[in-house]
């Protein structure tokens, strides 16, 4: 069994969590490797859905181990209250790993990136407002307080010191926001550590070492490529590396030993928050009018575009093979899943953006200007659709209505990445494989 990337290929949201839940439990290891609660995905258990936000999804398997890896970040008020949930519903999290590397979201992290984004007004990135950025600026800034800190009362009183010499000011002075005391942060995290510090582990050797036993591990994509740190639409971005080199760095496994990287599609875009957007069909209380605004509203009710972390309506518009095209390569996909096929039962007509038009210039790759992706014009196709076939419960390729196969036959063509996987439903049997 291979290891493989999970990584999402557009804005997020590509419905990640179902194709992980399918296919986790064939593997030994299921890793998170970037980003921290900000993510959020469903997993179905019985007959209730829960919410992940930061366990790696392995937890919903007794096989699999689930790994916290060293390039995450941790809230532990939240890590610690996710575990609960599940315990609570029957579900042990004795094999879950944390790596001592992974930084530590601090409450001075929340407060921050509330208050940044209220000062960036009108130009806000749109984030989770859940300290995600805070923390990766004090991880690249060398002050960050990693989760190894909590273990060692005296180090960790030191490092809170320093940085609340810096926080506070920052909090009081800039912000006007309340500032934190010593004692009132261990009081809130020390009580954390002594929970946490059983699943510490050296992740990256484990890793490593299940890898040479020739057992197979999973690295869970969070967030997706465009919110990549480096390859995203900057600085509409989350600040971690989603994409596939992310996995290296943040588990401590060499590039080498990945074998396969899936990447995730919906089968339409979606996006929270700002930035560039070049298919989006403007919902009307974003200025959309007309068909545009139709079919906004249509994807997101159909689609149910609301978002698992913040509730927040998404900005829906049509698939876009510019940035397909760019995904595969900056990831080196050599697999997709395409998710939400069924949506698009809702169209007599289906477009799909093969390239942009921007100043009388043609692009077909993904342009290197910001500006030029924000006045960016897709150049459409337009493709029959299978309006009024009901295809949820559709079990082969070979069963999908002849315009439905084209669909997918054309995406693979104008993207060059075989789509190995077809959701056509919520559900983990409303799943077609074609050879993954
Ligand atoms: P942050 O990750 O909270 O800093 O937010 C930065 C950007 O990434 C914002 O536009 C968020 O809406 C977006 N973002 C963060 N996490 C997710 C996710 O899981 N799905 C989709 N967008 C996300």
């Amino acid at each position: 069994m291979p290891s493989t990337v999970l990584v999402g290929a557009q804005w997020g949201d590509e419905g990640k969590g179902k194709i992980t839940d399918l296919i986790a439990s064939k593997y030994d290891y299921v890793v998170r490797y970037q980003g921290g609660n900000n993510a959020g995905h469903t997993v179905v258990h019985g007959d209730k859905k829960l919410a992940l936000h930061l366990m790696p999804s392995g937890v919903m398997y007794e096989n699999a181990i689930p790994v916290i890896g060293n390039g995450v970040v941790v809230d532990p008020g939240v890590l610690v209250k996710e575990m609960a949930m599940l315990q609570a519903e029957g579900i042990s999290c004795k094999n879950l790993k944390i790596s001592c590397d992974a930084h530590v979201i601090m409450p001075w992290h929340k407060d921050l990136d509330g208050a940044d984004e209220k000062s960036l007004g009108e130009h806000k990135i749109g984030t989770t407002k859940r300290g995600i950025g805070p923390c990766y600026q004090d991880k690249a800034a060398r002050k960050g307080i990693r989760i190894q800190d909590l273990f060692d009362e005296k180090i960790f009183r030191l490092k809170v010191e320093t940085a609340l010499k810096q926080k506070n000011p920052v909090l009081s002075k800039i912000y006007g926001l309340h500032t934190y005391t010593v004692e009132e942060i261990c009081e809130e995290y020390l009580p954390y550590a002594r929970i946490l510090k059983p699943y510490m582990a050296e992740t990256a050797h484990m890793l490593n070492s299940a890898l040479r036993e020739g057992k197979s591990v999973l690295f869970e994509g969070a967030q997706g490529t465009l919110l990549d740190i480096d390859h995203g639409t900057y600085p509409y971005v989350t600040s971690s590396s989603c994409c596939a080199g992310g996995a290296a760095t943040g588990s401590g496994v060499g590039p080498v030993n990945i074998d396969r990287v899936l990447g995730i599609e919906k089968a339409y875009v979606t996006r929270v928050g700002g930035g560039p957007f070049p298919t989006e069909q403007r919902f009307p209380e974003d200025g959309g009018v007309g068909e545009e605004a139709e079919t906004g509203e249509l994807l997101c009710s159909v689609g149910h575009e609301f978002g698992v972390t913040t509730g927040r309506k998404r900005r829906c518009g049509w698939f876009d093979a510019v940035i397909a095209r760019y995904a595969a390569e900056v990831n080196g996909l050599t697999d997709v899943a395409l998710t939400k096929l069924d949506v698009l039962s809702a169209f007599d007509t289906i477009k799909v953006c093969v390239a942009y038009e921007c100043n009388g210039k043609r692009y077909d790759y993904f342009p290197m200007q910001q500006s030029v992706l924000f006045h960016a014009k897709p150049i459409y196709e337009e493709l029959p659709g299978w309006k009024g076939e009901d295809i949820t419960a559709c079990k082969s390729f070979e069963e999908l209505p002849e315009n439905a196969q084209k669909y997918v036959e054309h995406l693979e063509e104008i993207t060059g990445v075989k789509i190995s996987i077809v959701a056509v439903g919520p559900d983990r049997d409303q799943t077609i494989m074609r050879g993954w």
